[in-house]
């Protein structure tokens, strides 16, 4: 029976969103707020000028403009309220565990302390299960086209955040930046006791995917669709579950997939690959967490128990205390039932 055209959309299955960039989540009203705060001249007319520029060639191409529209972010207000904006789209996306990356030499770079990056984004997550539903986790990323000394630079200024963070990451232009130029701080960081995640076969070849296992030691792998070139790799990931943050939407953006219907999310489910689905950049890309779930839900044909399986993924592969880890896989099996 056809749906009426009031009937409300059915809720969003419980998960966790584990790839998310705060500053990918940058909406050009947003921007342009910031911008007139703080004085800033934006060169875009306005916001419908801005999206226009959200197309592009490749990840670098990506970064360019991602990168430049940081400008307007200076102050601690300005992070609180980009992660404010965040929390509230990602509520309607069903997501309730969040783990949120941040790149804080692209702010260091640009004179705004690390202090103030990381307080503004604490005060909105630390209200946010309260104001949202939603329990969060910081990622601290090291920009892997920056050299290795400003990588430990940025983690010994972080020492006085420690307690704030969960994980250290690895992100930005990852051809010709392999994981192993960051062993040191990686190593640094497992022995402060935080977890490690690395972004890893995006653009660049599957030997970047073992460099991170081998030698970075990561717990998760963000994107890693290029495994499904190695045999091998697929092996060991499967053997040992690492899970793999995929981000379709993105994929396709940036052109790493030339078509969702050519995705291989359902080819490395079928290997036994234990794969999210995430956002990444979802104010560039053209979707949010549940955005990217009805994505390959129609571009793919998969099915609602293969989504329920990402769903339970998602929080499989949360850093989450078991406790919270059992209570939101309940409620993704309970979930339309
Ligand atoms: N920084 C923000 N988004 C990214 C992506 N998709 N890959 C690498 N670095 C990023
Ligand atoms: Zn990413």
């Amino acid at each position: 029976m056809p749906s009426s055209p009031s009937a409300p959309a059915p809720a969003p299955l419980p998960k966790a969103e584990l790839h998310l960039h705060i500053e990918g989540t940058l909406e050009p009203e947003l921007a342009f707020a910031l911008a007139r705060r703080n004085g800033i001249e934006l060169p875009y007319a306005d916001e419908d000028a801005l999206r226009r520029a959200y197309s592009f060639a490749d990840l670098q191409s990506f970064l360019n403009l991602y990168y430049a529209l940081m400008a307007v972010l200076r102050t601690e207000d300005d992070f609180a309220d980009l992660a404010h904006a965040y929390l509230a789209r990602a509520k309607e996306q069903g997501v309730r565990h969040a783990e949120i990356f941040f790149d804080p030499q692209a702010h260091t770079a640009r004179g705004v302390p690390i202090g103030t990056v990381i307080d503004g984004l604490a005060r909105a997550l630390d209200g946010a299960e309260e104001a949202y539903g939603i329990s969060t986790r910081l990622i601290m990323c090291f920009l892997r086209d920056e050299s290795a000394e400003s990588a430990l630079a940025t983690f010994e200024a972080a020492r006085p955040h420690l307690h704030r963070l969960t994980a250290v990451g690895l992100d930005s232009a990852e051809v010709g930046h392999p994981p192993s130029k960051f062993r040191e701080v990686f190593a640094l960081a497992r022995e402060a006791g935080l977890k490690c995640v690395a972004h890893a076969g995006e653009e660049g070849p599957p030997a970047y995917v073992w460099e991170a296992l081998d030698i970075l030691g990561v717990d998760r792998i963000d994107h890693g669709v290029r495994c499904m070139e190695d045999e091998q790799l697929v092996a060991r990931l499967v053997a040992d579950q690492v899970p793999l943050t995929v981000c379709p939407l993105s994929n396709v953006r940036l052109r790493v997939i030339d078509d969702l219907a050519d995705h291989p999310l359902p080819a490395m489910l079928d290997a036994g690959l234990l794969v999210t689905v995430n956002s990444d950049d979802p104010s560039y890309f053209g979707g949010y967490a549940e955005d990217n779930f009805r994505a390959v839900r129609d571009a793919l044909g998969l099915d609602q128990e293969i989504l329920r399986t990402l769903a339970r993924n998602s929080f499989r592969a949360a850093f989450l205390d078991e406790a919270a880890r059992a209570r939101h896989l309940r409620d993704v099996d309970a979930h339309g039932a």
